[in-house]
């Protein structure tokens, strides 16, 4: 039930005496300082019901019925406490709780618009600063930081003078000090004293609302003194958890552009607008919360949010990503960039400019893709326990997803990946392993098998083309070889009647020489080798990598049918060989078709 607030309840009571309420049901008789009549809530004869005005109180000495005078009507009128109270204010004259309310939060905002213009007032005091002689440090700091005119201008920029200069100025013009203490322009000392200005000898940025009402500032020192920021304490006006610097100026270019940057700083924000980037804020050195996310997703449905490429911001990356996941809504979510290391987006465009920049947001990943890839960088997949463990993460990651619509996909979704990654791991195919070493060097029949597989594939070029999707498919574990086929499909593209050794001299050219020179034998000698059917040789190559995996996982399950001998590694097992002797006929076929073909 909602209760109104007691100074409600008690202005009823003060206008609507007990007594009064209670003697139009009950012939009540004076007796001292109380009443006393024949009780309604139950049958007697002599009265043993009393009133008390003083208490504001009846009681039943008979039955034991008891209350004020809304317990009052409640139980002689057997109405619920919320139409109780609405008859008797009605009967008191006050028209209705919400009338009370209302007058209530006229008032608040009465006091809200008194704030704002003092805020007002100061931010244009500021501002005169800034063009002023006793401004001229402040401006001169602003232009050595790159801010020109027409940006100082748009973004309300100003100076706040050493001393009490503001709260004296704006005194004078006629606000009182409280006003300015709860503003959060004065501080009031802790023992007696006179109260002192928050902002003195910073650059000042004014802290708006979405409508672009100043609510707050901060304010920058010049040189190095600490803090480097200061910001408004928390006012009726300012809660902070909630606001996002530069909305008001962001709010239509990100309704043009369709998304919003979300930085660290105030100097983030100004740098990219500067730079053509009008549709940044910042979150003004606190952690994202779930208020400022709110009002991003009000705009924007995947706000792009930037992270330093230091340690730091690569933790905080993470636990942003982490932190969302339980907010995620239908349609809702947010994209992750990586600036360079020591980099902000400030000095990102000063020094490498805004092409820079753009190429940080355009390889901002999305949240989905950020869980994924932090998962398999979390888990090592060499063990059937690694890869337990991979399930019972993607299950304790999603269960904090709190939309039951986005947890299920990403559940799905996640869980869809896991499989397609043991499905590749089963046929031998591709490295599950994050370190893949460039070099080669693992003495693995895996990885050998993929280096000649992959050799094969590149010096023969229209057997590539023709089996591109499955061959990106079997290797997509393994990105270096990926990474090779990929760039071999680009050039194919352009030129489909390339031969192998072309090709070959192409990648050797233009890739990255660690990236192509581990495979430089395996090239060499499939160039060599060159056959009469390779496109039986692709099939037959396939069939072999299969056979090794499937002889692999038997092993496997043999070692563990030692440790293990449960029916269902014994039923795998039966599986597995039956799948391998099936495969072993294929292969016979085919060696058989080949003797045929050339004999
Ligand atoms: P940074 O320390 O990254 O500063 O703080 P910055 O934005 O790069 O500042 P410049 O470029 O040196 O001027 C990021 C944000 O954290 C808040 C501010 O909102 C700042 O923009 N912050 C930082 C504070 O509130 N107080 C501080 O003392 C420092
Ligand atoms: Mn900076």
């Amino acid at each position: 039930m909602n209760h109104p607030p007691s100074s409600f309840l008690e202005t009823l009571r003060a206008r609507l005496p007990l007594v009064t309420v209670i003697s139009q049901r009950v012939r009540l008789t004076r007796r001292g300082r109380e009443y006393t009549g024949l009780c309604p809530f139950h049958s007697e004869k002599t009265p043993s019901f009393t009133v008390s005005e003083e208490k504001g109180f009846f009681y039943c000495f008979g039955c034991g019925a008891h209350g004020d005078v809304i317990s009052f009507v409640m139980q002689a009128d057997g109405l619920s406490f919320s139409d109780a109270v609405k008859q008797l204010s009605q009967a008191a004259g006050l028209s209705s709780r919400s009338t009370f309310y209302e007058t209530h939060n006229n008032r608040i905002k009465i006091h809200h618009s008194c704030l704002l213009d003092v805020m007002e007032m100061a931010t244009r005091f500021y501002e005169r600063q800034l063009q002023l002689p006793n401004g001229r440090s402040g401006l001169e700091y602003l232009h050595k930081r790159g801010l020109n005119d027409e940006i100082i201008a748009a973004f309300r920029l100003g100076f706040a003078p050493p001393g009490n200069a503001g709260s004296t100025t704006l005194k004078r013009e006629g606000i009182n000090e409280n006003l300015l203490i709860e503003g959060g322009l004065l501080i009031p000392p802790n023992k007696g004293g006179s109260p002192y200005d928050t902002f003195r000898d910073r650059v000042i940025f004014p802290i708006t609302d979405i409508r672009g009402r100043v609510i707050a500032f901060g304010g920058r020192t010049l040189g190095t003194a600490q803090p480097k920021y200061i910001n408004s304490v928390a006012t009726p006006l300012f809660r902070k958890g909630e606001v996002l610097y530069g909305l008001a100026q962001a709010r239509d270019p990100v309704r043009e552009k369709g998304t919003v940057i979300v930085t660290e700083g105030y100097m983030d924000v100004i740098a990219l607008a500067g730079a053509g980037f009008s549709h940044a804020v910042a979150q003004l050195g606190t952690a994202l919360t779930a208020g400022q996310l709110a009002a991003l997703w009000r705009l924007a449905p995947e706000p792009i949010l930037c992270f330093d490429g230091d340690t730091a911001g690569r933790l905080a990356r993470a636990r942003t990503a982490q932190r969302i996941l339980s907010l995620l809504k239908p349609g809702l979510s947010v994209r992750l960039a990586l600036l360079p290391e020591e980099k902000d987006p400030d000095t990102l465009i000063r020094t490498e400019g805004a092409s820079a920049m753009a190429g940080v947001l355009s390889r901002a990943t999305p949240l989905f893709e950020e869980v994924w890839q932090t998962l398999l960088k979390d888990h090592p997949l060499d063990t059937p326990e690694q890869l337990a463990a991979l399930e019972q993460a993607i299950n304790s990651l999603t269960s904090k997803i709190v939309n039951l619509t986005v947890r299920q996909y990403y559940y799905r979704l996640l869980h869809e990946r896991r499989r397609a990654l043991l499905r590749r791991m089963a046929r031998g195919l591709g490295q599950y392993k994050k370190h893949v070493t460039l070099s080669g060097s693992e003495p693995q029949m895996k990885a050998m098998a993929n280096r000649v597989f992959t050799a094969f594939l590149l010096t023969h070029p229209q057997v590539l083309m023709c089996h591109i999707e499955q061959v990106a498919e079997l290797l997509a574990g393994n990105t270096a070889l990926a990474h090779l086929i990929e760039i071999a499909a680009t050039v194919l593209a352009e030129r489909p009647d390339i031969d192998g050794a072309s090709l070959v001299s192409i990648l050797k050219r233009d890739c990255h020489e660690s990236a192509i020179k581990w495979l430089e034998r395996d090239l060499d000698s499939a160039l060599q080798r060159q056959g009469q059917d390779p496109e039986g040789d692709y099939q037959r190559m396939l069939l072999a990598l299969h056979d090794q995996a499937l002889t692999r996982e038997i092993e496997l399950m043999q070692t563990m049918l030692t440790t293990d001998p449960s029916p269902e590694i014994w039923q795998r097992l039966q599986l597995l060989q039956q799948e391998r002797y099936q495969l072993h006929v294929e292969r016979k076929e085919f060696a058989h078709y080949e003797e045929v073909k050339y004999n």
